[in-house]
C-alpha cells in the first residue's frame, strides 16, 4: 500500500481559456496564462492498494477532520480521472481518496483547478510513477478541467497552444520571480448556475468570439507575457482587466446567454476603478463566476482590501498571493484523521 497527501494551489488566469475545439479531449482555442495561488489550495490524501479489486472511495474532509461521502457528480469526475491514471500507467488496484479546500467551499471560488491538480499529482505519486511536470500537466488536463493543467506548476504558467494545447502547460517563471497579491472579493457564495464546461461549449455561438480570439492570440497575449517577463504591473493590469471583461462579454452574448455577474460584481469593478483614481492601483479579473479577483502589488494590498471590504454586498475578501508548486507528503493524513 502506498499513501500520500498533496497540496496544490488554485490559479487565476490573466489570459483565459474560454472555448474548446474539442471538449472531450480538452483542446482549447487559445493559449492561456495564469498565476498560481498560495492561500486557496486543495489538499488531497490518497491510498493505493495494489491488486485489491473492491470499489474506489471518494470522501470530502471537513476542517474538523470528519469525512463524508462526496456527491455523485463529484465522485464521478474523480473516479473517471483515477481510472484514466491507472490505465495510463498500466496498474490495477483500489484507490481511497479524501479531499478538502483551504478556502470555504461555499465561497463560490472555482476549486476544480487545484482539486484536479492535487488529485492527479497524488494518484501519480501513489502509483509510483515518475512523471515530468509536462506529463503531469497533460494528465491533469484530461480530468476535464483545463485550468488544472496550470496548477501543477507554481508561479507564472502558460498553457500554450502548441499541439493545439495538448502539450499541456509550461512554467514561465517560478513564484520567487514576482510577488503579486490577489484580493478575492467574494460577493456570491452559491455555486454558479452554468458550469465552465457549458461556457466553453457555447462560446463560439457569440458573434464576438472570432474578434476575441484574434486579440487573445495576438497582441493581448504578447502584452501579458511581456509584462510578466518585465515585472511591469502598470502594463499587466489593463490587459488582465480587458481580457476578463471580454471573456464575460463572450459569455453574455453566447446562445443561450450566460450572466455570471451579480449587482455587487459591478459595484466591486467600480470601486476598483475609483481606487485607481485615488492612486491605489488594483486591476480586476474574474473566473466564470460573480466574484472578483483584484490583482495588486504587496504595498497596495492592505489599503485596497479595506476599501473593498466596505463595498455593499461584499461577503469577504480573501487575501491571496503568488504561490508555489504542489507539495507532496508521505501518508494519507486526511484519511487517517477521519478514522479510515
Ligand atoms: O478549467 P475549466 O474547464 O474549469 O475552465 C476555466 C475557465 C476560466 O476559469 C474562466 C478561465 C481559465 O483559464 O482559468
Amino acid at each position: 500500500m502506498s499513501s500520500v497527501t498533496v497540496e496544490s494551489g488554485s490559479n487565476i488566469a490573466f489570459i483565459k481559456y474560454w472555448g474548446a475545439r474539442d471538449l472531450e479531449r480538452v483542446v482549447p482555442f487559445n493559449a492561456s496564462l495564469s498565476m498560481t495561488l498560495d492561500t486557496c489550495r486543495s489538499i488531497c490524501s490518497l491510498e493505493f492498494r495494489e491488486g485489491e479489486t473492491t470499489a474506489d472511495e471518494v470522501w470530502l474532509a471537513a476542517s474538523d477532520g470528519s469525512l463524508r461521502r462526496a456527491d455523485e457528480a463529484f465522485s464521478g469526475r474523480v473516479l473517471r480521472q483515477l481510472d484514466r491514471l491507472r490505465d495510463h500507467f498500466g496498474k490495477s488496484g483500489r484507490m481511497v481518496m479524501a479531499t478538502r479546500n483551504t478556502f470555504p467551499s461555499s465561497a463560490g471560488i472555482a476549486s476544480s483547478a487545484s482539486g484536479f491538480s492535487a488529485l492527479t499529482v497524488a494518484a501519480t505519486s501513489a502509483l509510483g510513477a515518475d512523471c515530468s511536470g509536462a506529463e503531469l500537466s497533460r494528465l491533469a488536463m484530461l480530468s476535464g478541467s483545463g485550468s488544472a493543467s496550470r496548477s501543477v506548476f507554481g508561479g507564472y504558467v502558460e498553457w500554450s497552444d502548441r499541439d493545439e494545447g495538448q502539450a499541456g502547460a509550461e512554467p514561465l517563471r517560478d513564484e520567487s520571480w514576482w510577488t503579486l497579491h490577489d484580493l478575492i472579493v467574494v460577493v456570491d457564495t452559491e455555486p454558479k448556475e452554468v458550469s465552465s464546461r457549458d461556457g466553453h461549449r457555447r462560446a463560439t455561438s457569440s458573434p464576438y468570439f472570432e474578434q476575441r480570439l484574434r486579440d487573445v492570440r495576438g497582441r493581448r497575449m504578447r502584452a501579458a507575457l511581456r509584462a510578466v517577463e518585465e515585472r511591469d504591473f502598470a502594463a499587466l493590469g489593463p490587459v488582465i482587466e480587458e481580457e476578463a471583461i471580454d471573456m464575460h462579454l463572450i459569455a453574455m452574448s453566447s446562445s443561450p446567454p450566460i450572466f455570471y455577474w451579480k449587482p455587487a460584481t459591478l459595484a466591486v469593478l467600480d470601486a476598483v476603478r475609483r481606487a485607481r483614481g485615488d492612486g491605489l492601483a488594483g486591476w480586476s479579473t474574474l473566473d466564470a463566476g460573480a466574484n472578483v479577483h483584484v490583482l495588486c502589488e504587496p504595498q497596495t494590498s492592505d489599503a485596497l482590501a479595506s476599501r473593498l471590504e466596505a463595498v455593499d454586498g461584499v461577503v469577504e475578501v480573501i487575501r491571496d498571493r503568488t504561490g508555489g508548486p504542489p507539495v507532496v507528503r508521505q501518508g494519507a493524513e486526511l484519511l487517517e484523521r477521519g478514522g479510515l
